[in-house]
């Protein structure tokens, strides 16, 4: 297939929607791909596929004992995350994409592109992808194609999306689709011997928020190339649910049932690296357990929400698995995700053990040999991280033991909490709920999360992170808070909004709160203030707990003395806090919404 005229081109499969049709073949116009393939989400396909990596050097099996169906894949040592700095938001006016988004022209952008792309599949196949976010049957669902290069992109969103010939015959004839056009960039020469991870030095990350597009070139992995995720499901939904009265965010959905049988669902927004997946499957402490106490999972990164027919926000979860970081989730970290992972699963970067298993920090105790995410021999003294930091597992949600009964409910599950946090070693609280939307919307538009070294080679200084959206909302931030307020007059069962912090440290870096399956007494607290059971305390930042209706019955040792100092609010660290939050404010000075300037001055005014 070398023709670089899309009039002179034949799909090798039969496509009743004219748009698509058109629109693969101007695409394999340009990328010039060998063949073009239609995928059809089949575990046919899946064997298929699997096989042709093993056979190319990119997967290995693992052993079928261990670890039934399932790979592991090591990508090229400069392709291991997400690229921000090449992210693009491609406006028509800069202004739309804000001060937090790169930009560049639209028209000068595609120019660019199309350079890019042309002849970037040659000696390559095709894969058309058809996808859909959400339930195939929600009101909310968006389908999208993708034409990747790339079979292990192909796997993956097999298992991260609904994909395939059932999404194809949504679409039908007169369908509209969001076009996504993925290359690793790496063509090859007639003869030429593939490498096991094709990708380009240069990439770019692109989107187009009005025609609804996205292009990304020069990666394989993750968010820069599986694109039903970040780039549709949170950059170019959010863009979309803003013209359409609805909201994408970065939030795990999960249900939380109380020994009476009743059950709140909430969603939590935390920065990368807070522990997201964790509380998505938080199981609840033994003595919780035993009382009857049962959490439910919806989902761990997305949630697209909208005032739904109960009156209250409704939220679904547009993927169907989880790309979750490997290192630190063990049987003891999350034995939810464990489950998940135990088939059907592609690893990413994590190390191989002699016995074809899979390692990674934190999992158990260093096994005496593996061969390392780099593919060298590894041992525990050879002073190199076995699996890369951010190695990941592609695993399928449905795997997970407490997945939600009404996890594919098209109208999905009414939110009664919105919860906002990041890992901060002091000033924030354990938790603390707004006094209302306009000043959790304050709450979210403030959330930060202390750096880690890794990303910045600073440690203390905090990062914000609004809404945990700032690398994927796709249009200017002032106007995103914007939109949330909005969202008040719509909603006519506001869900409550708290703020947490299970990361704050004593004067000698010790935690004062244990953390993981503890969590679920501030989420205890949460539920009880959602369903007004109980008073809360009302301070200059929020409204707080008090050590009498906070359970701790069972966490043996922990004091009213080390509540009081996981709860403290100390005035000269706020006005800090305040400080810094002025910065990034000053940043969207220009559209900023003023019912946020004014919470921030309220909250200067309850400190004097
Ligand atoms: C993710 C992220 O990969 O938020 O989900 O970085
Ligand atoms: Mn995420």
């Amino acid at each position: 297939m070398n023709a670089t005229n899309e009039s002179s081109l034949v799909l090798p499969f039969d496509c009743p929607n004219a748009a698509l049709d058109k629109w693969i073949r101007k695409m394999a116009a340009i990328c010039q791909p060998d063949e073009i393939v239609l995928c059809d989400g089949s575990e046919q396909e899946w064997d298929r596929l699997t096989e042709q990596l093993v056979q190319s050097g990119t997967l290995t099996r693992l052993n079928e004992s261990l670890h039934p169906n399932s790979f592991l894949a090591r990508s090229n040592p400069s392709d291991t995350a997400r690229v921000e700095d090449r992210t693009f938001i491609c406006s028509l006016r800069e202004k739309d994409a804000g001060p937090t988004n790169n930009w560049k022209q639209p028209d000068a952008m595609r120019a660019l592109l199309k350079e890019k792309f042309q002849g970037s599949m040659r000696g390559r196949t095709m894969y058309v992808v058809p996808f859909c976010m959400g339930p195939v049957d929600s009101p909310l669902a968006l389908v999208g194609v993708e034409l990747t290069d790339s079979p292990y992109v192909v796997i993956n969103m097999k298992i991260m999306c609904h994909m395939g010939q059932k999404v194809f015959h949504k679409l039908g004839a007169h369908g509209a689709f969001i076009p996504c056009l993925h290359s690793v960039g790496s063509p090859l020469e007639p003869n030429q011997a593939d490498l096991p991870w094709p990708c380009n030095d240069e990439k770019y990350i692109v989107h187009f928020p009005e025609s609804r597009e996205v292009w990304s070139f020069g990666s394989g992995y993750g968010g820069n190339a599986l694109l039903g995720k970040k780039c549709v499901a949170l950059r170019i939904a959010s863009s979309i649910a803003r013209d359409h009265g609805w909201m994408a965010e970065h939030m795990l959905i999960m249900g939380l049932e109380n020994p009476e049988g009743n059950k709140t669902y909430l969603t939590a927004a935390f920065p990368s690296a807070c522990g997201k997946t964790n509380l998505a499957m938080i199981i609840p402490p033994d003595g919780y357990v035993q009382a009857g106490w049962k959490t439910t999972l919806v989902g761990d990164d997305i949630a697209w929400l909208w005032p739904g027919k109960s009156g209250k926000l409704h939220a679904i979860n547009p993927e169907t698995g989880f790309f979750g970081v490997a290192p630190g989730t063990s049987w003891q970290s999350n034995p939810g995700a464990m489950h998940a992972l135990s088939k059907n699963t592609i690893f990413t970067n994590v190390a191989l053990s002699d016995e074809g298993g899979v390692w990674w920090e934190g999992l158990s105790a260093p096994p005496k040999h593996l061969i390392d995410w780099t593919g060298q021999d590894w041992t525990p003294d050879c002073g190199r991280l076995a699996a890369h930091p951010n190695s990941r597992f592609t695993a399928p949600a449905n795997q997970c033991p407490n997945i939600d009964p009404h996890w594919q409910d098209p109208d999905g599950v009414p939110i009664d909490a919105i919860i906002f946090g990041g890992r901060r070693p002091n000033t924030m609280p354990l938790v603390f709920q707004a006094f209302d939307w306009t000043h959790g919307v304050f709450l979210g538009a403030t959330q930060g999360s202390e750096t880690t070294a890794a990303a910045t080679g600073r440690v203390g200084t905090v990062r914000r992170d609004p809404m945990a959206m700032l690398p994927f909302c796709g249009y200017n931030m002032g106007d995103y808070f914007g939109h949330w307020l909005d969202m008040r007059k719509h909603i006519k069962r506001l869900p409550r909004i708290f703020h947490v912090n299970w990361f704050r440290k004593d004067a000698a870096g010790k935690f004062l709160w244990p953390g993981f399956r503890e969590n679920l007494r501030v989420l205890e607290w949460i539920v009880k203030r959602c369903q007004g059971r109980i008073p809360g305390h009302e301070t200059p930042i929020g409204w707080t707990p008090d050590w009498e209706d906070f359970c701790v019955e069972g966490l043996e040792g922990f004091t009213e003395e080390q509540f009081d100092a996981a709860m403290e609010f100390r005035r000269e660290d706020f006005l800090q806090e305040i400080t810094s939050q002025n910065e990034f404010f000053l940043k969207l000075y220009h559209s900023m919404p003023k019912e946020l300037l004014c919470q921030h001055e309220l909250l200067m005014a309850r400190m004097a």
